[in-house]
């Protein structure tokens, strides 16, 4: 019979269910204690509320334990939870690896917490955290290897203790007040490292572009987000071999996207965003990596040729450049994948390139505010269009009537144009469009323009 079920469970992929080990009894004291402590509102709590000494503690709502009935988890998110935590009654829970508060009303940041011995995760993102952290808090859990301080309002330096954490794998410091300049290589010595965020605080990140420096090496390292870190110079990241994911936006960078950048991560990039910095160039030769999904150059000074992204891309943004260039014609067959293309604001001339049908999974396409000529040359394809903007170009002929088939199609402007000839009045959607979708097109007729076709039309 067990047998039988072990096989059904290792067939589903599941974990054969244990018949439920018991919690320790000195394990719910602590935890009603901890509970007892805890200043929550019980009508924001789900968890907390529902916590009942009848029950086995490891079934508890926001409570896990491992096998033997030791608990490993606490999970506290979203509980309305102010005041302060202490780790006073959580240390005799020995076997506690990860602790979970965001989402709450926390305002002083729980630094006991810090020297519980084998916590290995702690998340306080999202809460109400301010001011500075201390310079003398003790750190006991070195196997801590992630920490999330997220969202928060912390300022001054980063905290001095993040740099004892010997096994810190994931640090997540985005969006606080975190001020001064930190080098970038004081992060080269945390071999584990996998995530580093320290985007939108008010930090200079200084970066160093020698090829030998501490940082440019960590063998780990998939993820890497400095996005507003006031930086000058893209750090050297050549020999990154497992960087997935890379978001540099709103910096100070300029002139040319160095080409080394599409082989970072042993050309495994998924994610590239170096949008709001002062790019102008793309380094030639390039050849983007198969396995890029997101590509965000927007908001440079980019000239001369629009780059053709490889064909498996998903997101493209490309708006507020100044390529001064045409879509080249086979532009739509390297978007067969993609849900989102945008190119507006960015002195693009010549004709929508008929290829653009092949987009069939595009929701998102923005072609406004260039210089585009020629005719709509959309045919109904692209069923899955939730946005469509080609206003502000030059754009002539007919709206095609194809468009009215797509049902999925929320908004749309074609304003300030040349097109002309009667609006389209058939299917769902373009019912609901009002004027300010066609305005500024002087040959256009029909409703829900007041301008009435004449027989021609
Ligand atoms: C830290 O992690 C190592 C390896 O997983 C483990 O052997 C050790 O017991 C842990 N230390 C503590 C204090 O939990
Ligand atoms: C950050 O917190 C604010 C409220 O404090 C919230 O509105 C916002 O959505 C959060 N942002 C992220 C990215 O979590
Ligand atoms: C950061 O500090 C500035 C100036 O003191 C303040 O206006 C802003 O609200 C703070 N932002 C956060 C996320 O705490
Ligand atoms: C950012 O930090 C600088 C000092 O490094 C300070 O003068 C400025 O007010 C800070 N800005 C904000 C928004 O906190
Ligand atoms: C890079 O990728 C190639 C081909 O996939 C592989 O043979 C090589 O071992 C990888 N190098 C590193 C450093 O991961
Ligand atoms: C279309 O774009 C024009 C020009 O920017 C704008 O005036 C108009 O309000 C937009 N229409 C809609 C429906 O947003």
């Amino acid at each position: 019979m067990s047998k039988c079920i072990l096989l059904v469970s290792l067939f589903l992929g599941l974990h054969p269910i244990t018949i439920s080990s018991r919690c320790l009894d000195s394990q719910i004291s602590s935890l009603l204690s901890f509970k007892n402590d805890l200043k929550f509102d019980s009508k924001v709590s789900t968890k907390l509320v529902s916590w009942d000494d009848g029950r086995d503690c490891c079934d508890w709502w926001g409570v896990t334990c491992d096998e033997a009935g030791h608990l490993t988890t606490l999970y506290l998110d979203e509980e309305g939870i102010h005041g302060e935590i202490s780790s006073s009654h959580l240390r005799s829970l020995n076997s506690l690896k990860v602790l979970s508060f965001g989402y709450n009303l926390l305002s002083n940041f729980p630094e006991s917490l810090l020297t519980l011995p084998s916590l290995q995760s702690l998340y306080l993102s999202n809460n109400k955290f301010s001011g500075p952290i201390s310079k003398h808090i003790r750190v006991a859990s070195y196997n801590l290897s992630l920490l999330d301080l997220s969202n928060n309002s912390f300022q001054g330096p980063l905290p001095e203790f993040i740099f004892k954490l010997p096994s810190i794998s994931t640090l997540k410091l985005a969006r606080n007040n975190f001020t001064g300049s930190v080098h970038l290589d004081v992060f080269g010595k945390f071999l584990n490292l996998y995530e580093l965020d320290l985007s939108y605080n008010n930090l200079t990140v200084i970066s160093n572009t020698k090829e030998s420096s501490s940082f440019s090496s960590l063998a780990k390292l998939d993820t890497l987000r400095l996005v507003s870190c006031k930086m000058l110079k893209i750090p050297n990241l050549k020999n990154q071999a497992s960087l997935r994911t890379l978001d540099l936006e709103d910096n100070r960078f300029k002139d040319e996207i160095p080409n080394w950048i599409w082989n970072v991560g042993n050309r495994s990039l998924v994610v590239l965003i170096l949008s709001k910095n002062k790019f102008t160039s793309l380094e030639k030769p390039y050849t983007f990596p198969s396995s890029l999904r997101d590509l965000h150059i927007s908001s440079n000074k980019l000239k001369g040729d629009i780059p053709v992204p490889p064909s498996e891309i998903e997101g493209v943004s490309f708006s507020n450049n100044r390529f001064g260039s045409s879509l080249p014609a086979d532009f739509g067959n390297a978007l067969t994948l993609a849900v989102s293309f945008t190119i507006s604001n960015s002195k693009v001339t010549g004709v929508i390139p008929d290829s653009i049908n092949k987009a069939s999974g595009l929701r998102f396409l923005d072609l406004s505010s260039n210089s585009l000529t020629g005719p709509i040359p959309l045919d109904g394809r692209l069923r899955d269009l939730e946005k469509l903007d080609l206003s502000i170009n030059k754009l002539s002929g007919r709206i095609p009537e194809e468009l009215t088939s797509i049902y999925s199609l929320e908004f749309l402007n074609v304003s300030y144009n040349r097109l002309s000839g009667k609006i389209p009045q058939g299917g769902v959607r373009f019912p609901t469009f009002t004027s300010l979708s066609f305005v500024g097109n002087k040959g256009l007729c029909g409703p829900p323009l007041s301008k009435t076709c004449g027989t021609g039309n």
